[in-house]
C-alpha cells in the first residue's frame, strides 16, 4: 500500500512532481485555504503532510491524522503554525524550508523600506484616483534610504541578506541577535547592540526574528516610543512580533514616519486602523513569493517529506 500523503494547498508543480514520482497516494487541496473540518477529515490515515503557513498543525490535527503520521513538512522557513512539542511527543518529524527563500525575502524587506520611505503607496493611490495634479517641490517627499542607519532585529540568514543589500546603499548597520555574528560584521560592518540602542539610533528598522514566546510583541508601545520620529519600521517576519494596535496608533500620531508590513497578527485580517493610514505600505505576505523561490520551497518541502517516509534523515528537520 502506498503511503497516504496530504498536501494542504495547491503547490508549485516541482513539488508535486516529486511526490507523484514517489508513487504516494496523494490528496492535494486547491488554492483555497481548507476549512478545519475538511482538513482533519483529509488528514485521517496520512503518513505525511505537506503544509503551508495557513494551516494550524496542532495536537488536534495530529490526533485526527492518527498513528500513521510520521512527517509534517512545512513549506516555509517559519514553523510557528506547527506545534513542534506535540509533534515530538508523537514521534512526528517536522521540517521547514530554510535557505531557499533568503534572498527573495530580503528583497521584499528592502522593497518595503524604500516604498514606505519614498511614499510609493500613497503616490500610487493619488495617481490612480486622478488626484495628481502636477510635479511639486515638496510633493510626496520622504527620507532618503541611502546613507542612513539600518537596525536589523535578528541576524539570521534573511537579516544578513538585508545587511548585504544595505551595504550597497552605504548604510550603517546595527543589529540585535542572540549571538554575535563576526563573519557578518566583517562583511557588512554591522555592529551588535542592545535593542534599546538599536531603537534609538536607527533610521530604518527591519525585523527578521522568528515568532516565539519571547518575540511575541517584541515591538510594542514602549519600543515605538523609543524610535526616532523619522524612523521607518519594516516587518517581513511574523505579524505577532509587532503589536499591531500600538503600531497603528504610533503611525496615526506620527510617532514614527512610516511602516512597511508584509505580515499581520491575524492574517488575512489587518488592523482596521492600519487600512486607513497613508503612512504604511501593506503587502499580503509575499516575502517569498517569487516564481523561482516558491518552486524551490515546494521542492524542498517535498524532498523533506519523501526522505522521512523513505526512512532517511531529512535535510531540514526542526525537531530531531
Ligand atoms: C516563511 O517561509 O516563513 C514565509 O513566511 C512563507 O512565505
Amino acid at each position: 500500500m502506498p503511503d497516504k500523503v496530504l498536501v494542504t494547498r495547491r503547490i508549485p508543480a516541482a513539488g508535486l512532481r516529486l511526490l507523484e514520482a514517489e508513487g504516494f497516494d496523494l490528496t492535494v487541496f486547491s488554492e483555497e485555504v481548507p476549512g478545519r473540518t475538511e482538513l482533519l477529515e483529509a488528514a485521517r490515515g496520512a503518513s505525511g503532510v505537506l503544509s503551508t503557513v495557513t494551516e494550524r498543525i496542532d495536537a488536534g490535527f495530529m490526533d485526527a491524522a492518527g498513528d500513521n503520521l510520521k512527517v509534517v513538512a512545512n513549506m516555509a522557513v517559519g514553523y510557528d503554525n506547527v506545534d513542534v512539542t506535540a509533534a515530538r511527543e508523537r514521534g512526528i518529524v517536522v521540517t521547514n524550508t530554510p535557505g531557499v527563500l533568503t534572498e527573495t525575502t530580503a528583497d521584499v524587506a528592502f522593497m518595503l523600506m524604500l516604498a514606505a520611505a519614498r511614499r510609493l503607496g500613497e503616490g500610487e493611490r493619488m495617481l490612480r484616483s486622478g488626484k495628481w495634479r502636477y510635479w511639486g517641490p515638496e510633493l510626496l517627499t520622504g527620507p532618503d534610504v541611502w546613507g542612513k542607519t539600518l537596525g536589523i532585529i535578528g541576524m539570521g540568514r534573511i537579516g544578513e541578506a538585508v545587511a548585504r543589500r544595505a551595504r550597497g546603499f552605504e548604510m550603517d548597520i546595527l543589529y540585535t541577535s542572540r549571538s554575535r555574528k563576526e563573519r557578518v560584521e566583517r562583511k557588512t560592518g554591522a555592529r551588535r547592540v542592545h535593542l534599546d540602542e538599536l531603537l534609538r539610533e536607527s533610521d530604518f528598522i527591519s525585523i527578521h526574528t522568528p515568532l516565539t514566546t519571547e518575540t511575541r510583541h517584541l515591538i510594542g508601545e514602549p519600543e515605538l516610543q523609543k524610535m526616532k520620529p523619522t524612523a521607518v519600521l519594516v516587518n517581513t517576519s511574523r505579524g505577532p512580533v509587532v503589536d499591531e494596535a500600538a503600531l497603528a496608533d504610533a503611525l496615526a500620531e506620527l510617532l514614527i514616519f512610516a511602516a512597511g508590513l508584509d505580515v499581520y497578527e491575524e492574517e488575512p485580517a489587518v488592523h482596521p486602523k492600519l487600512l486607513q493610514l497613508e503612512n504604511v505600505v501593506l503587502a499580503p505576505h509575499i516575502g517569498s513569493a517569487s516564481i523561482e523561490t516558491r518552486s524551490k520551497m515546494a521542492e524542498l518541502a517535498a524532498e523533506n517529506l519523501r526522505s522521512v517516509l523513505r526512512g532517511e534523515r531529512p535535510a531540514n528537520p526542526v525537531n530531531l
